[in-house]
């Protein structure tokens, strides 16, 4: 597992921002794996930078996301699919039927299957990135006894719902339940990019560097099973490993 530290998150962001973009330029048709949360708003925001100074061409570029929750259309201002398309998307000339951000108010078992099709048709994303949850989840692959391989409906951690009800106006919207790909998902990707800023974050991070388990209490453990993970962190995170 390759570490690198940065001082700021903000660098942090613009390291993950050019190895994406370096996939983009290797491969004009790879299959990004992408993510959202307040970790990856920069990282956006670089790849956007990128993009109008004509360094990278989305024109054949496809993506498609880790999750969504259950329930939100994608014109709803807390979607994941609204996030995409207000922080990526809507700045840059990919094609908006090849962004691919989980339909969660239709037949969920059709969408299951289709999200499968388009990881599986492409034997996983070019590049994944990844943020991770205070409890260690990644995507929203929440500790658990038994994790799911593949995309699923998932319940959101208690944690989870109180740490992103700061998006929501009380934490009765935050939606209980979340399509999210599997930990089998993320693993098949070709490369993989986690980022983790601020001390709160520190007792996942340890879990993933600092020894050698894998275990279904802390999600992002199973990283340690893939051999390309690349994890990118701040001073304030790194000095509380
Ligand atoms: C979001 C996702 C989540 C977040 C994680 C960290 O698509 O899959 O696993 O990456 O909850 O969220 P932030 O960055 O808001 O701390």
């Amino acid at each position: 597992m390759n570490t690198i530290i940065f001082k700021n998150s903000d660098e942090a962001c613009k390291k993950a921002s050019d190895m994406i973009c370096s996939v983009v330029k290797e491969k004009n048709d790879a299959l990004l794996g992408l993510a959202t949360g307040g970790t990856m708003e920069n990282v956006y925001k670089y790849i956007v930078e990128e993009y109008k100074n004509k360094k990278v061409d989305f024109k054949s570029i496809r993506t498609i996301n880790l999750d969504e929750y259950v329930g939100l259309n994608g014109d709803h201002p807390q979607s994941y699919r609204k996030y995409m398309d207000d922080r990526f998307f809507n700045h840059v000339n990919i094609l908006k039927e090849n962004t691919y951000v989980p339909v969660t108010t239709g037949d969920i078992n059709k969408e299951l299957l289709r999200i499968k099709d388009i990881i599986d048709g492409n034997k996983g994303a070019d590049v994944q990135l990844l943020g991770v949850g205070i409890n260690g989840h990644i995507a929203f692959n929440e500790p658990c006894d038994r994790l799911n391989a593949s995309v699923s409906v998932v319940d959101l951690d208690e944690g989870t719902i109180k740490a992103n009800s700061r998006y929501f106006s009380s934490i009765d919207e935050v939606p209980k339940k979340a399509v999210s790909l599997g930990i089998g998902d993320i693993l098949k990707a070709k490369k993989i990019i986690l980022l983790a800023f601020g001390c709160e974050k520190a007792n996942a991070i340890r879990e993933l560097l600092k020894n050698d388990f894998i275990t279904t209490k802390v999600p992002c453990t199973f990283l340690k099973a893939h051999n390309d993970v690349t994890v990118i962190i701040d001073e304030a995170l790194s000095k509380e490993l």
